[in-house]
């Protein structure tokens, strides 16, 4: 580690509060919507103007930019030695209804890591990254964690690249159209390691008190998209014997999913998201409903008994309502296990820097997994207020983010020592 021969340690080093909670501020106003929220869908327009203020921000930190052909961009801090570089990071896209901090905090922690570095003249020995992954959250193109999973080998890029969102319009061409479809291999960066600051999206951190979550595992995710065909007729003449109401089938379901989370308890979560009915009118039966069920479970077993109810249940509503029902898998990602020496180190330095942690699983998904299988890989969580997210209400406060990004940093320095 080289520094500038000042008197200040590196362990002294911390963020620049100030600075970090300007950038949130600067890039939440694109796509700034009602309430104090972003909608920041991926691969919209909205998404290419944040891509392109974060690479101005990168440029200005004097980082070595490159975006891959999955439009993965990455920001390279030199060390002092080549070889593979220490990374951070996560996503800038958002849902429809997304808050100001869900991956946004990642990527711009990491920017705030580098600039304190450049301002203490400090180099590391090992390379530093910061990764801003494509379509982390899935809502507009599935399966989520897109960018991560194919930079990482674990999702094809050809696949990714034909998957369209509900107008037909592809991944590949979108990206084209923003002017995101680099020209780097994906794969072709390996990280040494990986650690990603996210807002915790529950109450847990908040309930207990407590000011940092070390994440050590996160939950498996299966989607699945379920397309029922009844028949549409007249809502006033025909008699309940003869129908055959796909928007029946579907709030069935509905009850289903939830009935299966409970009856399993422990750890099984389970939603139905979404829910299109065809012709959606008041005097007409629906002769389509299209609904989405999202079912997680830190238990890879466990999340596969669950897959298997909701299988059972759909076979069975299908036969006595006779509708047809097409099942189609969107996303499934099993459950991930954390470096057990990195998620160490988060605690260490949290101790260091006298805040409150305690061990914890991820209910949410995060680029942070799609490195695990590759390299050392963990998370650092900060307070959700009241547990929101995904909503425009999600908040967390200038001194938690203090708090996660100081340890990040600390974090990063010790890894790429
Ligand atoms: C991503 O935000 C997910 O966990 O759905
Ligand atoms: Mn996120
Ligand atoms: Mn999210």
């Amino acid at each position: 580690m080289q520094t500038n021969g000042s008197d200040m340690t590196v362990s002294n080093l911390r963020v620049n509060l100030d600075r970090l909670c300007w950038r949130l501020d600067e890039l939440a106003r694109i796509g700034a919507i009602e309430g104090g929220g972003v909608c920041r869908l991926a691969l919209s327009d909205e998404d290419r103007r944040a891509r392109d203020l974060v690479i101005q921000w990168m440029h200005e930190l004097q980082l070595e930019v490159t975006v891959d052909q999955i439009g993965n961009i990455v920001g390279l801090r030199k060390g002092q030695e080549q070889g593979r570089p220490v990374m951070t990071g996560s996503h800038i896209d958002t849902v429809a209804t997304g808050g100001c901090y869900d991956g946004n905090l990642g990527v711009l922690a990491g920017l705030e890591v580098i600039a304190t570095l450049n301002d203490a003249a400090i180099t590391t020995r090992r390379p530093l990254a910061v990764g801003v992954f494509t379509n982390e959250e899935g809502v507009r193109f599935q399966p989520d964690m897109m960018g991560s999973s194919v930079h990482q080998g674990l999702e094809n890029l050809d696949v990714a690249l034909a998957a369209a969102d509900s107008d037909g319009l592809t991944l590949g061409d979108e990206l084209k159209n923003i002017g995101y479809s680099g020209d780097i291999p994906v794969g072709s960066l390996s990280a040494h390691c990986f650690v990603e600051l996210h807002v915790e999206q529950g109450p847990v951190l908040e309930t207990a008190g407590i000011a940092i979550g070390a994440v050590e595992s996160v939950q498996g995710i299966s989607w699945t998209e379920l397309t029922i065909s009844g028949v549409a007729n007249h809502a006033g003449t025909t008699p309940m014997s003869h129908r055959h109401d796909a928007g029946l089938v579907a709030a069935a379901i509905a009850v289903e999913v939830r009935k299966i989370a409970e009856d399993m308890g422990g750890n099984q979560v389970a939603t139905v998201g979404c829910i299109e009915l065809v012709p959606n009118l008041i005097n007409v039966i629906a002769r389509e409903a299209r609904i989405s069920v999202d079912l997680r479970n830190t238990d890879g077993a466990r999340l596969c008994e669950a897959e298997r109810r909701l299988e059972v249940f759909v076979e069975r509503i299908s036969a006595e309502e006779d509708v047809e029902i097409k099942a189609r898998r969107l996303a499934r990602f099993d459950p991930v296990t954390f470096d057990a020496a990195l998620v160490g180190r988060i605690e260490k330095v949290a101790g260091v820097l006298d805040h409150s942690i305690r061990r914890m699983p991820s209910g949410a998904g995060h680029d942070a997994q799609m490195f695990a299988p590759n390299c050392p890989s963990a998370m650092i969580f900060v307070p959700s207020k009241n547990g929101i997210s995904h909503n425009v209400e999600e908040y967390t406060s200038p001194e938690e983010i203090r708090a996660g990004a100081d340890i990040l940093l600390q974090v990063l320095i010790s890894q790429s020592a």
